[in-house]
């Protein structure tokens, strides 16, 4: 309520970059601040015990988690977890800092409670993220979500020695390991989404050593289902823990933001509701192929307890939400768990 009459105005008026950047700032400072976060807690606060759920040797309170993207850079998890919820996914961070595609590069489809990115995978780096979380105190898993620094020269073998170095200081501090072979919004495309690499990828990282945390998968939105087949098989050899679907779409069809807006936009990943259906379809693919064996986190297009609901029907274990936040504000977590129970 206090959100859509008061925040979310303030927030709409600056640009959807800025608006995040005041968000993740506000966030931050709950953080730091005991007053804050029980103010957090008392409005946002819902716990039940029907709602804890036990995957890959960890245990969350609820089933409802921030997805990646949202807090790139490990500035803000004492905040989420204030807000109520049940995981918190860092990043993606990459071996190198990267400041990312030069802006406007995140711009909202209000008609389609949607927005489109093209960040580009900027953050501080794998070293100073992994130090600021290396002190915090957290109750509720924490997982975080490496990808390739975004640099086309970074190619072949040190394309795998790039994740790696991020991989092996992830290791030190995540409750589990997201790999993201599905950005869509690097110069070189999406080349671990390529079945020979992928493999070589999960080769080079040896997910399946002792001392390695829990290690998912996440895939695009835009994988077929052949596709999508090859790269699980793969995975499955590679004994991963579970996977995330999905990551965002380049595909525009069917919006209703008009074509014109479009095509000023220009390239990047969308999010949101648009996306809900089409990720639904692959959580349902992924539920097919590995059944209840491993664990799927369902993200894309969450923004209601109803399209929670539909993801959990599709095969999703655990959930996460992103552009559902910047239309309904943090009380949609809330209303998601009350809807659980
Ligand atoms: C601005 C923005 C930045 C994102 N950055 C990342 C990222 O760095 N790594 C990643 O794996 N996913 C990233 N995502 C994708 C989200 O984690 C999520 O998979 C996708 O947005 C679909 O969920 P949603 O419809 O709830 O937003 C980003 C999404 C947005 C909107």
């Amino acid at each position: 309520m206090l959100y859509k009459s008061l925040a979310k105005p303030f927030l709409f008026q600056k640009d959807a970059e800025s608006a995040h950047k005041f968000a993740v700032k506000l966030a931050s400072k709950t953080s730091t601040s005991t007053f804050l976060q029980n103010s957090a807690k008392l409005v946002y606060g819902f716990e039940h015990p029907s709602l804890k759920k036990e995957f890959f040797g960890l245990t969350f309170p609820n089933p409802v988690g921030l997805a990646a993207g949202f807090d790139k850079n490990g500035e803000t998890p004492i905040a989420m977890q204030a807000l109520g919820f049940g995981f918190v996914e860092i990043g993606s961070i990459t071996a190198k800092a990267s400041e990312g595609n030069s802006k406007p590069r995140a711009f909202r489809l209000p008609k389609d409670h949607s927005l489109i990115n093209r960040m580009g995978l900027n953050n501080h780096g794998a070293e100073a993220v992994i130090k600021r979380l290396s002190s915090l105190k957290l109750n509720i898993p924490l997982g975080i979500n490496i990808a390739k620094t975004n640099n086309p020269d970074i190619h072949g073998e040190a394309a795998i020695q790039d994740y790696l170095y991020s991989y092996e200081l992830a290791n030190s501090v995540a409750d589990y390991i997201t790999i993201n072979i599905s950005c869509p919004n690097t110069g070189e495309g999406k080349t671990f989404e390529d079945p020979d690499a992928l493999e070589a990828l999960l080769n080079g990282l040896e997910i399946h050593k002792n001392n390695r945390k829990p290690t998912l998968v996440k895939f695009s939105v835009d994988t077929n289902k052949p596709t999508l087949e090859v790269l699980v098989e793969i995975c499955e050899k590679h004994n991963v823990a579970g996977y995330i679907a999905t990551n965002t779409s380049s595909n525009r069809e069917r919006l209703l933001t008009s074509e014109e807006k479009l095509q000023e936009i220009g390239n990047g990943g969308l999010s949101g509701r648009a996306i809900a259906k089409s990720s639904n379809q692959i959580v349902k693919w992924l539920f097919e192929m590995v059944k209840n064996e491993k664990p799927i986190i369902g993200v894309g297009g969450i923004d209601s307890p109803e399209s929670a609901l539909e993801k959990i029907e599709s095969g999703a274990s655990l959930i996460q939400v992103y552009t559902g936040l910047v239309y309904e504000g943090p009380g949609l977590v809330k209303e998601i768990k009350k809807a659980l129970v």
